[in-house]
């Protein structure tokens, strides 16, 4: 498998992956294209033997990366692909001299939840009703360095 900066042809396998999963914000192939403009955001495509099974987003707002969609094939789940992106992303964040990575994620959303305690982060504030659908947000926060992890 390959970690590699995302390109346009990779939009539509990445919405292909959203519509599997439910309460993810769900970007259209136009949102991606229009995360090119920003000079502080990237997107990481995970690439298994000619097929896209999983992408990142993240921005780097130093001294933070922000993570703002991850999400992985329902084929891949449990093969360790987003413990591959987000040790890539620490690799970004390293160079970049960011040293703390922030989120905001879904508080039923416990597979994510357990994906992030495993990589370090912890639940630092909450936002009730923050979703469309008045779903409850949790605020995560990890250090960059993960031998910073408690
Ligand atoms: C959360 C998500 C990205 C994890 O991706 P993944 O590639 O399956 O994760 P990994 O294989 O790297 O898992 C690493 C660890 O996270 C934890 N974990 C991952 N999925 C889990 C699950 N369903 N239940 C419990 N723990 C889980 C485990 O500790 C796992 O280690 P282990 O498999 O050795 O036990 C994936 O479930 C997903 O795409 N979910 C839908 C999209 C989403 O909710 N994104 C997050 C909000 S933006």
């Amino acid at each position: 498998m390959i970690i590699r900066r995302a390109v346009k042809e990779d939009y539509i396998s990445f919405v292909e992956i959203e519509k599997q999963h439910t309460g993810l914000p769900c970007w259209s192939v136009a949102a991606f294209s229009k995360e090119e403009e920003n000079p502080y955001s990237v997107t990481l495509a995970a690439e298994k033997e000619g097929r896209i099974v999983a992408f990142l987003n993240f921005h780097m707002l130093r001294p933070e990366v922000e993570i703002n969609l991850i999400a992985v094939d329902r084929n891949f789940l449990r093969c360790g692909i987003a413990t591959r992106l987000l040790a890539k992303l620490r690799e970004y964040a390293k160079k970049s001299l960011c040293t703390s990575v922030i989120l905001d994620v879904r508080a039923d959303n416990a597979p994510a939840l357990e994906f992030y305690k495993k990589e370090g982060f912890r639940v630092e504030g909450s936002r009730p009703k923050f979703y469309n659908d008045n779903g409850d947000a949790l605020l995560m926060r990890a250090p960059v360095r993960k031998e910073n992890v408690l």
